[in-house]
C-alpha cells in the first residue's frame, strides 16, 4: 500500500478497502504519513465524498486509534449535538432522563469559534470540577444517574489530529468526514444508547435541512452497525436555542426551564431528545416517554438530579434555587429598533461571534473566558417591534467597549421596516 495510490483512488472516486483506510488512519496518527499528503486525501474526500462502506471503515479506524471507555454501569445513554448557538440541551436532557431512571454519562468539550461548549458552561458554576477521573465519574453516575466531565484518557487520537488538520485546510464541511469524526468519538465513549441532535441553519455546520438529514441518516446507520441503539433527530438552528447565549447565562436558562418557569422551542427540543433516549432505553412508546420527560420537569425531579450532580462535582448547588449566585455581568448594552420593524431571521453564526467578542468564547485555545458575558435575545422571528423596543441585550464584564460587538449583533438581525410612510 502507498499513500499516492490511496489519494489517486479517492480522487477518481474509486472505493478504498477497509484495510487501506485502516492503514491510512494509523499511518497518519503515528506520523508516517505527513500533513500535506493527508490534506490532499481529505480534499479529495471533500470533493468526491466517500461510500457508506468507506465511511464505516474510517469511523471504526478512528475509534480504534485510542482507548474505548468501559464504565462499570449496566446501561448508559449519551447525547451529542452537532453544535449550535445557545445550545444548553445537555444540561437539561441529562437530568430529565436520569430522573426517569436512565443513566446519562457524557464527556463534553470546550467551545471554539462561534459555538459554545458544555464544559465551559459548567465551569461557570462556582467550584464545579469537570476534570474527574473515571472512578469519580462512575461514582457520581451511580449516585445521581447523570454526570458530564471533560475528555479524559486518550479517546480517538486520530480524530484530534485529523480534525485540526481539517480546520487548517478548509476540509471541515464534508458529510462523511463530519460523520466519522463525531461517531468515532461517540463510539469510543461506548454508551449503549445514543441520541444525536443534528442541526441545520445559519448557526450550524449543515446549512440546510436536506444535508442535515443525510448526515443524520448516515450517523444512525453507523451507530446501528456498531451495535448501538441510536436515533438522530434533525433540529433547526436558524435562531438561537432559547433566549440566552453565553456560559452563566445559559446555565441560568437551563435551571429556569427545570424550575418549570419557561417553555417554548428549547423546552420542546429537550423533551423530544429526552423522550427518544427513554424510548431507546425501553421506557415505553414515544408518546409515553414524552409524558415521562414532561413529568420529570414539572415534578422538580430533574432539578433535584442537577442539584445533586452539581454538589458531587464540588459545585455550588444553591444556584438551582437562586441563579443570582451565578457570575453576574457588570456592563450591558441594549440593541434597540430604530423604526417599526418585523424580525425576519437571525444569522446565528454572527450571534455566536458577537458573544465571543463580549468574552464568552475564545478565538484561541488558551483564551480566558468571561463567564458572565453573552447575549439575551429580547425578540423572536416573526415579532413586530416598535421604534425603541429592545432587540437584544449584550452583557460583559471584561469588554468595556461594546462598539464592535454591537455592529456584529446588528448584522446578525434580518428585518424589514414596517413603519407606515407619513404624508405631509
Ligand atoms: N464536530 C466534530 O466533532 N467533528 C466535526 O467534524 C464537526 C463537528
Amino acid at each position: 500500500m502507498n499513500i499516492i495510490d490511496i489519494i489517486n483512488k479517492t480522487k477518481k472516486s474509486q472505493e478504498l478497502s477497509e484495510d487501506e483506510i485502516l492503514w491510512l488512519v494509523n499511518g497518519y496518527t503515528n506520523g508516517d504519513i505527513p500533513d500535506y499528503q493527508m490534506s490532499a486525501w481529505l480534499m479529495a474526500v471533500c470533493l468526491n465524498g466517500l461510500t457508506e462502506a468507506e465511511t464505516f471503515a474510517l469511523t471504526a479506524a478512528m475509534r480504534d486509534s485510542g482507548d474505548i471507555l468501559k464504565l462499570n454501569i449496566p446501561l448508559t445513554a449519551d447525547k451529542h449535538s452537532t453544535g449550535g448557538v445557545g445550545d444548553k440541551t445537555s444540561l437539561i436532557v441529562g437530568p430529565v432522563v436520569a430522573a426517569c431512571g436512565v443513566c446519562v454519562a457524557k464527556m463534553s468539550g470546550r467551545g471554539l469559534g462561534h459555538t459554545g461548549g458544555t464544559i465551559d458552561k459548567l465551569e461557570s458554576i462556582e467550584g464545579y470540577r469537570t476534570d474527574l477521573s473515571i472512578p469519580e465519574f462512575e461514582k457520581i453516575l451511580s449516585q445521581t444517574g447523570f454526570s458530564i466531565i471533560s475528555q479524559t484518557g486518550e479517546l480517538c487520537p486520530a480524530d484530534k489530529k485529523i480534525y485540526s488538520l481539517r480546520n487548517a485546510t478548509g476540509t471541515v464541511d464534508s458529510i462523511p468526514l463530519i460523520c466519522a469524526s463525531i461517531m468515532s468519538k461517540k463510539l469510543a465513549m461506548n454508551a449503549d444508547i445514543l441520541v444525536l441532535d443534528v442541526k441545520y441553519g445559519s448557526g450550524a455546520f449543515m446549512k440546510n435541512r436536506k444535508e442535515a438529514e443525510r448526515l443524520a441518516d448516515l450517523m444512525e446507520k453507523i451507530g446501528a452497525a456498531a451495535g448501538k441503539k441510536c436515533k438522530a433527530v434533525v433540529t433547526d438552528m436558524n435562531s438561537p436555542l432559547g433566549k440566552n447565549i453565553g456560559n452563566a447565562l445559559e446555565v441560568r436558562e437551563a435551571i429556569e426551564l427545570l424550575q418549570g418557569k419557561t417553555k417554548g422551542k428549547l423546552y420542546d427540543i429537550c423533551i423530544e431528545l429526552s423522550a427518544e433516549m427513554l424510548r431507546l432505553a425501553g421506557k415505553g412508546s414515544l408518546q409515553e416517554c414524552i409524558q415521562l420527560a414532561k413529568e420529570a420537569v414539572s415534578s422538580g425531579k430533574a432539578l433535584d438530579v442537577l442539584r445533586s450532580t452539581i454538589r458531587l462535582h464540588g459545585g455550588n448547588e444553591r444556584i438551582c434555587d437562586d441563579t443570582s449566585i451565578l457570575p453576574q455581568p457588570q456592563l450591558k448594552y441594549e440593541i434597540r429598533a430604530t423604526k417599526e420593524m418585523k424580525i425576519l431571521g437571525f444569522n446565528c453564526e454572527e450571534l455566536g461571534m458577537t458573544s465571543l467578542l463580549l468574552g464568552a468564547g475564545r478565538l484561541n485555545k488558551n483564551d480566558k473566558l468571561d463567564m458572565s458575558a453573552g447575549i439575551i435575545m429580547n425578540c423572536e422571528i416573526g415579532d413586530h417591534l416598535n421604534a425603541d423596543d429592545i432587540i437584544m441585550t449584550l452583557y460583559s464584564t471584561v469588554c468595556s467597549d461594546f462598539s464592535d460587538a454591537a455592529v456584529r449583533a446588528l448584522n446578525a438581525v434580518k428585518f424589514e421596516i414596517t413603519e407606515k410612510p407619513s404624508y405631509t
